[in-house]
Parts: C-alpha cells; structure tokens; sequence
C-alpha cells in the first residue's frame, strides 16, 4: 500500500474528506489517542504540574485532547486547513496555527515546556516542491524548535519512518540542531503494534527511556487504561464526570475563553427519552 506522503502533499492530502474521518472512525481516534499517551508518558513531565506543550502536526486535535485530559495547556500547528477546521469544529482547547513546520516555529524562545507530534515527522522527509530540500526543512524545524523549547524540555515525535535512511537523516538532523536522543521502538517484533517515537532532549545525555515489550517481559499496555490508572492515583475525576467537566470549564475561564455557566444539570446524564 502506498504511502499517504507519496500521494500528495499534506495539505492537498488532508483535504476536507480525508480529515472528516478524524472525527469518524473510530479506530483511527484510539490509535492517534494511545500514540498520544505514551507519546505524553515519554516526555517525562513533572508530576501535578500543569505544562505548555506544542503540539506539531495536531491535525483534528486528538492529540490535542490527550493533553488536555492530562491537564496541561497546548498550541498546535498544522499545515491543513480542513484538519484545523475539524480541531475548531471539535472546540478543543488549544490554540492553532496554520504553519508549515518546514518552515521552522513561530514561537519566542524558551516558550514551550515540551513538545509532541504524531504522526506527522515523516511528511518532512519528503520533497513536495522543487525547491523542498527535505535535509533544510528538517534542520530549519529542529533548530527553531530547540529554540522555542525551555532548556529542560523535551520532544516526542510518534513517526513512521520509511527506512532505516530516513531514521538517519532525521536523527542527524535533530542533533545538529542542538538535540541529544534517539529514537525507542515498542514492540519491535510485532508488525502490528510496532511503534517508533524519536525522543528529543534538550540538555544533557539523558539514557532514552525503555521501550516496551522489547525483552519479552513486558507485557503489551494499554496506554488509555494505564492513563487512567495513573490519574486515578493523582486523584484526578474520570473523563467525562460532572467533576471532568467542571475541572474542563474552570480551565477554559483561566484562558479567557467564552464557557457556559455551571448549573445543576452540568454533567448530567440524559435520560435517552427524545
Ligand atoms: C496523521 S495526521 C495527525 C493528526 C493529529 N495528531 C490529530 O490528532 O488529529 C498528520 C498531520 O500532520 C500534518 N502535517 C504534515 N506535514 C506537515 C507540515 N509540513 N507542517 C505542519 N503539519 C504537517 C498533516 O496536515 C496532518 O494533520
């Protein structure tokens, strides 16, 4: 099967139909959300803080709501209008911007407290123009998003490398720029559940964090399940809740966006009698 950044480039790609599925198949939303979740677990933030995390290739924002579950602040950035269309449709939190990460990041220095992206890094290593020197437009992404990181910070990308070629040239790349890292692979040995997450670090050399299921032991997680897991343990209200909600509304006042009052009702379950 073809490869979608073989087809077109992103933005022609993710046209209208394309990002309607976001919203429409159901398996797709898991995947890109478990991504997310590990994505989130490999960044290592602290924990009970509430951080600033750039979201590349945010697409829908389902990512985006992964984050926000998890109680932090985002922005996100993506080339595709119909995807930013459908992440406004959803009403996520964060806010967006249409940009080309070829380009580099639009941000002040020291802006953001970690980034993620799912499966967006590997349309950069593709040439969709003439004048598209993937080996530019990768260092330009890299070396502006250091810059935009604070010095603690982390980046996760989620990716689908083509080859082990493409790995080399996005790693070269993002040293160059000033990152120490690698890339950790989950279930190497399975074709379906193998996933590849470049983890970049802005100081210090750090080991990579384990991958899993890569010595037999691990056993495969789910990473929605063990989400919930650990914010039960830090007391925080399941998804959905009145509490998730209240915690959800409070948070888009403190950003200043339009939130309906709370009432009696907020949260509640209809009855199912229309
Ligand atoms: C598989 S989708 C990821 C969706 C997203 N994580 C979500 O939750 O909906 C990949 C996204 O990467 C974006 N993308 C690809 N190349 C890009 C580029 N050069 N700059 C910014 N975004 C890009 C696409 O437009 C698309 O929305």
């Amino acid at each position: 099967m073809s490869r979608p950044e073989h087809l077109a480039p992103p933005e022609i790609f993710y046209n209208e139909d394309e990002a309607r599925k976001y919203t429409q198949n159901s398996r797709m939303m898991e995947i890109q959300e478990q991504m997310t979740g590990r994505a989130l677990e490999l960044l290592m933030l602290p924990e009970d803080e509430s951080m600033f995390l750039l979201d590349i290739g945010c697409g829908s924002g389902l990512s985006g709501s992964v984050v926000e579950e998890n109680g932090h602040f985002w922005v996100g950035m993506d080339i595709s209008t119909a995807m930013l269309d459908i992440a406004l449709e959803r009403e996520v939190e964060g806010d967006l911007i249409l940009s080309d990460m070829g380009q580099g990041c639009p941000f002040r220095a020291g802006s953001f407290d970690g980034a993620i992206s799912i499966s967006a890094l590997q349309w950069l290593c593709n040439a969709d123009k003439k004048s598209h020197k993937p080996v530019q437009r990768l260092y330009k992404f890299f070396s502006t998003l250091y810059a935009c990181l604070s010095r603690t910070a982390r980046a996760v990308f989620q990716f689908y490398p083509e080859n082990t070629e493409q790995i080399e040239l996005v790693t070269s790349q993002a040293t160059k720029a000033g990152f120490y890292g690698g890339v950790v692979i989950d279930y190497p040995n399975s074709t379906k559940a193998k996933k590849s997450f470049l983890v970049l670090m802005t100081g210090g050399s750090v080991p990579l964090p384990k991958a899993l299921g890569d010595d037999g032991q691990e056993s495969r997680v789910n990473y929605t399940s063990k989400r919930e897991m650990v914010k039960k343990s830090r007391g925080k209200p399941m998804k959905g809740s009145r509490e998730w909600i209240l915690e959800k509304k409070e948070r888009r006042r403190r950003q200043g966006k339009e939130t309906r009052e709370n009432s009696k009702y907020t949260g509640r379950k209809r009855s199912g009698r229309f």
